[in-house]
C-alpha cells in the first residue's frame, strides 16, 4: 500500500487502541438511519485494520461494543450484532492471509450464540498467527474486566503480598502489552470504561473526525502527533 508518509521516520506505537465512536452522528448528518452509520463504520473498520497493521503496529485494541452499549435500542444492538458476524466471517480470509492473530476481550453474557460462534471461529482458525494481534474489545468493560481479574485472584489462591503489577496483567483478559497510543474518534474527550488498567500510560488523540471519515491519511496523522509527543512515565527527563 503506497503512502505519501514515510514510516520510517516516525515512531511506530507497538499498541493501538481505538474507540470507534460517531457511527450514528455520522447517520444523523447524513439524514440517514443510524444502523447506517454502523454500517459504514465498519466497512471502513476492514480497510482501516489491515492499512494500521500493515504499517507496523504489533497489537490494535478495538473497541467495538461496550457491556453499557446493550443499553441502546435492540434493534440497534441486533443489528450491530448481525454485523460482527458478518465482519467476523468475511474476515476470516484476510485476517489468515495477513498472518493476524485475533482475540476477543469481553464477557459471554449476554452475546447472542451467533456471535460467539463466530468469535469462536474466528479465534481457533488464526490462533497460530505471528504478524500481528487484533483485540476486539466486544461487550468489553473496564471495570468488568478488572473485576474478572480480582475474582480469577481470589479463586486461584495466589498470595496476594506477592502480587506485583506484572502479575497482575495475566488475569485480564489477555497478556497484551501496555497501550501506546489511544485514539477516540468523533471529538469526545473520555474514556468510556475502555481498557482501564492498560491506558494507564497511553498517549491520547481525540480527533473530531467520525469513525465512518476516519480513513489511513488520518491514522497517520495520529501516527506524526504521537511521533512529536514526549513520553517521560513520570521521569524528570524534559
Ligand atoms: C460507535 O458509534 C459505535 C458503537 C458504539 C458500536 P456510536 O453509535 O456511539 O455513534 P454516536 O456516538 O452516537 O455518534
Ligand atoms: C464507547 O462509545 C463504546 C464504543 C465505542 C464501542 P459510546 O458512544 O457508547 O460512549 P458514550 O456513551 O458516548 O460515553
Ligand atoms: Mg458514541
Amino acid at each position: 500500500m503506497d503512502t505519501a508518509v514515510d514510516y520510517s521516520q516516525l515512531k511506530v506505537p507497538n499498541h493501538v487502541a481505538i474507540i470507534v465512536d460517531g457511527n450514528g452522528r455520522w447517520a444523523k448528518e447524513r439524514g440517514l438511519p443510524r444502523i447506517k452509520g454502523h454500517d459504514a463504520g465498519f466497512n471502513n473498520m476492514r480497510t482501516l485494520l489491515r492499512y494500521i497493521m500493515s504499517r507496523g503496529v504489533k497489537v490494535l485494541s478495538l473497541y467495538v461494543f461496550s457491556t453499557e452499549n446493550f443499553k441502546r435500542p435492540s434493534e440497534e444492538v441486533s443489528h450491530l450484532m448481525w454485523l460482527f458476524v458478518l465482519m467476523y466471517r468475511k474476515e476470516l480470509k484476510t485476517f489468515m492471509e495477513d498472518n493476524i492473530k485475533v482475540v476477543f476481550s469481553g464477557r459471554d453474557d449476554p452475546l447472542p450464540k451467533s456471535v460467539i460462534k463466530a468469535r469462536d471461529e474466528l479465534i481457533e482458525a488464526t490462533k497460530n498467527n505471528t504478524g500481528g494481534i487484533v483485540n476486539f474489545c466486544m461487550n468489553y468493560g473496564g471495570r468488568a474486566e478488572i473485576m474478572d481479574a480480582v475474582k480469577k485472584i481470589v479463586k486461584s489462591g495466589v498470595d496476594v503480598d506477592e502480587l506485583n503489577d506484572d502479575d497482575f496483567r495475566h488475569y485480564l483478559y489477555h497478556d497484551l502489552p501496555d497501550i501506546d497510543l489511544m485514539i477516540r474518534t468523533s471529538g469526545e474527550l473520555r474514556l468510556s470504561n475502555f481498557l482501564l488498567w492498560q491506558n494507564s500510560y497511553a498517549e491520547f488523540y481525540f480527533p473530531d473526525t467520525k469513525f465512518p471519515d476516519f480513513h489511513e491519511a488520518d491514522f497517520d496523522q495520529a501516527i506524526i502527533e504521537y511521533t512529536s509527543r514526549d513520553r517521560r512515565f513520570g521521569s524528570a527527563k524534559s
